[in-house]
């Protein structure tokens, strides 16, 4: 732990479970985003090779992405945290520091980051916390740095009768939750609101679900392991059997196959004013 950061127990104590199937999950995203829209966006790629950057990425997950970064570029310095220990502890480059922390909680830095990552938050936060966290974010980056935003639109294109079902489940069941699907609309506005920052770009991709190649293989395990990890509490929340649930999942994954259906990938990148 940096001196940053106190262990704290009780965070660890309650930190959310991950299985397998999540993690593994998350790791094929990455290669999933590493193709859409490459590791970096253009600026930060023109910036990296000659320049020390200080890099965060919030809400590290697994950390993927900041381990083959920091193995890339090791003059740079890269710092995680994650709410959930599920991020190597003891083997990872020495460029590389990775904290449990909560970022609800406010995150301990001051202008600090050239650049700030976060990824795949969609089915995380509550539209009050998108406000609060992307301030936190903004708040923590140098006048001058970059913050890029990358998020999945959950809900499929092209998609047929049984794969809807199954994603207006999961929307309504994020819905009693309070938790935003829909914060690639908005994310934006949580961006501008800040008032410290100007977008600089945003990319979208489509991602094939099922076809077209190794990509849609990883994305149309994305989508059902999605759905396989939402078994237990998704099948509860639409009242059907656990048999009736497998059976639509099944139905879903040869659905998006003959409808050639696809999901999109967004990445949104602003730069903090330099006169704050
Ligand atoms: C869907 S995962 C994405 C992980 C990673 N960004 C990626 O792209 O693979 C969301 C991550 O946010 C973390 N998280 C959720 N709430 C958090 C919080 N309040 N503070 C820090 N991390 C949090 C979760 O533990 C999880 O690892």
């Amino acid at each position: 732990m940096s001196a940053l950061f106190k262990v704290n127990l009780e965070l660890i104590k309650n930190a959310k479970p991950y299985c397998d199937q999540e993690i593994d999950r998350l790791i094929s995203r990455h290669y999933i985003l590493r193709y859409a829209l490459g590791l970096l966006s253009t600026p930060i790629r023109d910036l990296i090779e000659e320049n020390n950057l200080n890099v965060f990425d919030c809400g590290c997950g697994p950390a993927t992405w900041l381990l083959e970064l920091a193995t890339n570029y090791r003059h740079c310095s890269f710092t995680g945290i994650d709410i959930s220990p599920v991020f190597p502890q003891t083997i990872k480059p020495q460029n590389l520091t990775i904290d449990l922390h909560d970022a609800l909680k406010g995150l301990p830095f001051d202008n600090f980051f050239d650049v700030v990552h976060q990824s795949f938050w969609v089915t995380v936060l509550s539209k009050d916390e998108w406000n609060f966290l992307v301030r936190e974010l903004v708040r923590i980056l140098k006048p001058g740095g970059y913050i890029e935003l990358i998020e999945l639109n959950i809900s499929v294109n092209n998609s047929g009768q049984v794969t809807r079902y199954l994603n207006n489940a999961l929307t309504a069941y994020y819905k009693s939750k309070k938790i935003n699907t829909i914060v690639i609309d908005e994310l934006e506005d949580y961006l501008e609101d800040t008032l410290k920052v100007e977008i600089y770009e945003k990319e979208v991709k489509m991602i094939p679900i099922g076809w077209n190649g190794p990509v849609g293989e990883l994305a149309l395990y994305d989508l059902i392991s999605g759905y396989e990890i939402a078994k237990p509490y998704l099948s509860e929340f639409m009242g059907i059997l656990p048999n009736q649930y497998d059976h639509l999942v099944e139905l879903a994954r040869k659905e998006v196959v003959a409808r050639k259906s696809t999901f999109s990938i967004y990445r949104y990148v602003a730069r903090k004013c330099d006169f704050f």
